[in-house]
């Protein structure tokens, strides 16, 4: 990734339904990789926001008696108010129903047009309705359309067509050439087999007539765009300025889930190319969480409302559960016995227990000042060693995106220090040597506490500014959550003799769990 510049992505969510899990996932996944960057310095562009065009959102508008663009204004809020509760950084959110993506849209679509890359055509086929796609006689099962289960009908209409076939050596090629531009690398197996297949053109309008809530096509007021390659642009038309791509352009990095990769790894490259615009740098496609074996989706009736969770554990026990329970890439079994489980493990046990041991000695053996550490035995330099070594890995992790891995990294540490602290029993060493003894074994668990917490602040923005608060490197408990902690954090040797420490509670309250009736 080129070190400087971050642009980050999360899918435009359809404001059809309320945000769940899957949603919360890939908008916390972003988050965290943006305080990620912008902790190292890097000139951080966050973007999410909302999917408003086509039949499904027509729908709901309809079932609700709203005009669409009320019930998406309504749905829009909610998103959003989720976001603040999940303390989500971004720096924009476009909505595909603004004037500033519509433009953008129409531009492309004019420019394709009149430079022949967009044709007319009569399409005869299957088609499903809430889908909104295309299927051949060979993609349907009994009848139904392959992705819903749903009844297929047969359609014959006009339409205009993108020559995406015309793009299909290029972007093998831009594939192969580009190995991290899919990620992960099964993901990008996965799409170069699908390219194995002669590419079509990509149908890319509907008729007025049968859908009219979308972007109307430039060049004929008869249609609209289909609503994929209305949604795609936005990465673009949200930093796009009017004099051409801007600064931004192109992003660093789209977070998808595995559901939506053709769309993301074969019509909008292709797309970009034939604009005329530079190609994003990475797209990974993350995995779903699973309730038992199923997907957890809205229509198979599984799903966990985010917020309900997050009223229960609290935001920053949720948002590391989410990071830390999936491996990026592959799916997870969400459970309430498994964030539970994590909590207590990690968060309560692990790190809770060494912030809290580290702090009642500093405490009680001096009067609340970190001490000035005489000279350095070996188990200290160990750990100092340690703690030097597990940065570089942690954001080594990062730049593959690698979340599940940077906080075990992080954790190691946590763990490491408690294993110290375990070897050099300050408590019982004090007896014997006064409290200069133990002076050197306070202050070095302390600072690799110091840097563990920053390492982790992207993950708990709320929660680890309240540690280094307490630790006194920060002024004010809530600083993280708006500010990002300074580069220069991420070395050993930021905490200084007699800083003022300010002891608290259990930072993580253990939760009990009731036993099996
Ligand atoms: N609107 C399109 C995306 C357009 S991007 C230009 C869309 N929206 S969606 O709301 O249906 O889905 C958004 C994302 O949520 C997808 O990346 C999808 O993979 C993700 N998830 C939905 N359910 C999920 C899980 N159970 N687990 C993890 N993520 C899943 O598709």
């Amino acid at each position: 990734m080129t070190r400087g510049k971050f642009y980050v992505t999360t899918p435009l969510y359809y404001v059809n339904d309320a945000p769940h899990i899957g949603h919360a996932y890939t908008t916390v996944l972003a988050d965290v990789l943006a305080r990620f960057h912008r902790m190292r310095g890097d000139e951080t562009w966050f973007l999410t926001g909302t999917d408003e065009h086509g039949q499904k959102i027509l729908e709901s508008a309809r079932q609700r008696g709203l005009e669409p663009l009320a019930h998406c204004d309504s749905m829009v809020e909610r998103f959003q108010q989720v976001w603040r509760k999940l303390q989500i950084s971004y720096d924009d959110f476009i909505r595909t129903t603004e004037e500033r993506h519509q433009r953008v849209v129409q531009q492309i679509l004019t420019q394709l047009w009149e430079g022949g890359r967009i044709y007319q055509a009569t399409y005869e086929g299957l088609y499903c309705i809430p889908d909104e796609r295309y299927w051949t006689e060979k993609d349907i099962v009994d009848g139904k359309c392959p992705l819903c289960g749903r009844p297929v009908v047969p359609l014959s209409e006009k339409n205009y067509f993108f020559r995406m076939s015309e793009y299909q050596d290029w972007l093998i090629r831009h594939i192969e050439e580009h190995p991290g531009f899919i990620q992960p690398e099964y993901r990008r197996n996965e799409v170069l087999g699908f390219l194995r297949k002669p590419l079509g053109d990509l149908c890319i309008s509907r008729p007025v007539a049968r859908l009219s809530w979308g972007i109307p096509i430039p060049f004929d007021p008869e249609y609209v765009t289909y609503v994929w390659f209305d949604a795609l642009i936005n990465y673009y038309s949200a930093v796009a300025t009017a004099g051409g791509p801007g600064a931004r352009w192109p992003a660093s990095l789209h977070l998808i889930g595995k559901d939506i990769l053709t769309t993301h790894a074969v019509y909008w490259p292709t797309m970009l190319q034939a604009a005329g615009l530079a190609q994003p740098e990475s797209i990974l496609a993350h995995g779903w969480w699973l309730s038992g074996e199923q997907k957890m989706s809205k229509s198979v009736g599984n799903v966990v409302q985010p917020l309900d969770l997050l009223e229960v554990y609290g935001v920053d026990a949720f948002r590391y559960f989410l990071m830390r329970d999936m491996v990026v890439g592959l799916d997870a079994a969400f459970s309430e016995a498994a964030v539970v489980g994590r909590i207590n493990a990690d968060l309560a046990n692990d790190l809770g227990n060494c912030l809290n041991r580290v702090e009642r000695m500093i405490h009680n053996y001096c009067q609340d000042r970190i001490p000035a550490a005489p000279d350095l035995e070996e188990a200290d330099r160990e750990l100092i060693d340690r703690a030097d070594r597990t940065v570089p890995r942690v954001l080594e992790a990062l730049d593959g995106a690698r979340i599940h891995q940077a906080i075990e990294e992080t954790m190691e540490l946590v763990r490491a220090i408690n294993r110290y602290l375990e070897i050099k029993a300050p408590w019982k060493a004090v007896k014997e040597t006064g409290v200069e003894g133990i002076a050197g074994t306070l202050a070095v668990s302390a600072e690799g506490l110091r840097l563990a917490c920053t390492l982790l602040s992207p993950v708990m923005p709320g929660k680890m500014g309240e540690a280094l608060h307490r630790l006194g490197v920060l002024d004010s408990a809530v600083e993280l959550l708006a500010h990002p902690p300074d580069p220069a954090w991420l070395r050993w040797g930021v905490l200084q003799a007699w800083t003022a420490i300010r002891p608290g509670t259990a930072l993580f309250p253990r939760i009990e769990t009731k036993p099996a009736p």
